[in-house]
């Protein structure tokens, strides 16, 4: 007998603007880009236990509902799954297809998540398509879920994740607003390497130490720039959005999160023609920079020690889908 399935996609993220002060009650605007991951769930017959992951990318995984076990590399994956152990009548098999590694800065840990809890809500709940309620309810049980993972998170890759577009975003009071303009040319470099965001927060907390009446003005100063953005976004105004770019990444450089590396690449990628503006785009020390402009295809890496850092030229654009049942 054949079980119905579950299916949904779900698109990755990048910060345009607000990084670290997100996490300092400030706003932050967050893209869904075209780069997705898609979860299948089959549920199996009434009386079988097993859960099984199945993934090209990551490897296959088994536990059971009863001696349920949560390991690498599936921990937010499973750590959803147990959110709703209880609730669960059977075992079930998740196949996770994902068009994007979970290593280069496109929110793919908020995108698993809110895949993982898309699928089993559309199961529990023998619905078909998510209500805007239900995105609210499944926003808050997929921050729950990357903080108890994390140690942190804001929860702006989450709301991009479920909703799409382009998002202003804010944790406390939560706001979660689309920006009216879901066309934006953007181009997306990655350095090679990525640091664990928790890492870098540390490493910015620390700081911070050091410089206790200067880091506050800087989360400002990126707040004033991350508002200005929105109202460039609004007025579609891209070479005003670019300068903005440019300042909000010297403040990030002063919040230490940019290196020599990086900073080489946004030098590069903003000496071309049409690239209004360009920073690093999300926690820092690694990751993608995110131009706002066109290159062509493959301009990066320019050269050969690049290449062997692991440079590449990403293709993006934004997505207007957020969490879908397909
Ligand atoms: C990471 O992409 C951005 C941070 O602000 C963390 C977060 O928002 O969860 C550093």
């Amino acid at each position: 007998m054949a079980y119905a399935s579950y299916k949904v996609t779900v698109p990755g993220s990048l910060m345009l603007c607000g990084e670290h002060a997100v996490l300092r009650q400030k706003l932050a605007i967050v893209v869904a880009i075209n780069h997705y991951i898609k979860i299948n769930l089959t549920p199996h017959t009434a009386t079988d236990r097993q859960i099984k992951i199945i993934s090209k990318k990551f490897g296959n995984y088994s536990t059971t509902i009863d001696k349920y076990k949560i390991a690498p590399p599936y921990n937010y994956v499973l750590t959803a799954i147990k959110q709703q152990l209880t609730k669960i009548p059977s075992g079930f098999t998740l196949n996770i297809y994902a068009d994007f590694p979970a290593d280069i800065g496109f929110g793919s840990s908020a995108a698993v998540t809110v895949a993982t809890l898309g699928a089993l809500f559309l199961w529990l709940n023998r619905k078909k398509t998510f209500s805007y309620q239900n995105k609210i309810y499944l926003y808050q049980q997929a921050k729950r879920i990357i903080r108890q993972v994390q140690g942190l998170g804001s929860g702006a890759d989450i709301a991009a994740s479920i909703f799409g577009g382009i998002i202003a975003y804010k944790m406390r009071p939560l706001v979660i607003k689309k920006i009216n303009n879901n066309s934006l040319p953007l181009v997306a470099i990655y350095s090679g390497k990525k640091i664990a965001t928790a890492q870098v927060v540390a490493q910015v907390t620390q700081a911070q130490k050091y410089a206790p009446q200067i880091f506050p003005i800087l989360y400002q100063g990126i707040s004033a720039c991350t508002k200005t953005a929105i109202s460039a976004l609004k007025n579609k105004q891209l070479p005003l959005l670019g300068r903005l770019m440019n300042i909000h990444h010297g403040l990030q450089d002063a919040l230490g999160t940019s290196d020599a590396t990086l900073s080489e690449l946004l030098y590069n990628l903003r000496a071309k023609n049409n690239i209004y503006g360009a920073k690093i785009s999300g926690a820092g020390l690694g990751d993608c920079v995110v131009g706002l402009g066109k290159i062509k295809n493959n301009t990066f890496p320019e050269n050969i020690a690049q290449k062997k850092a692991g440079v590449r030229q990403i293709k993006i654009a934004v997505s207007k889908t957020g969490l879908l049942a397909i």
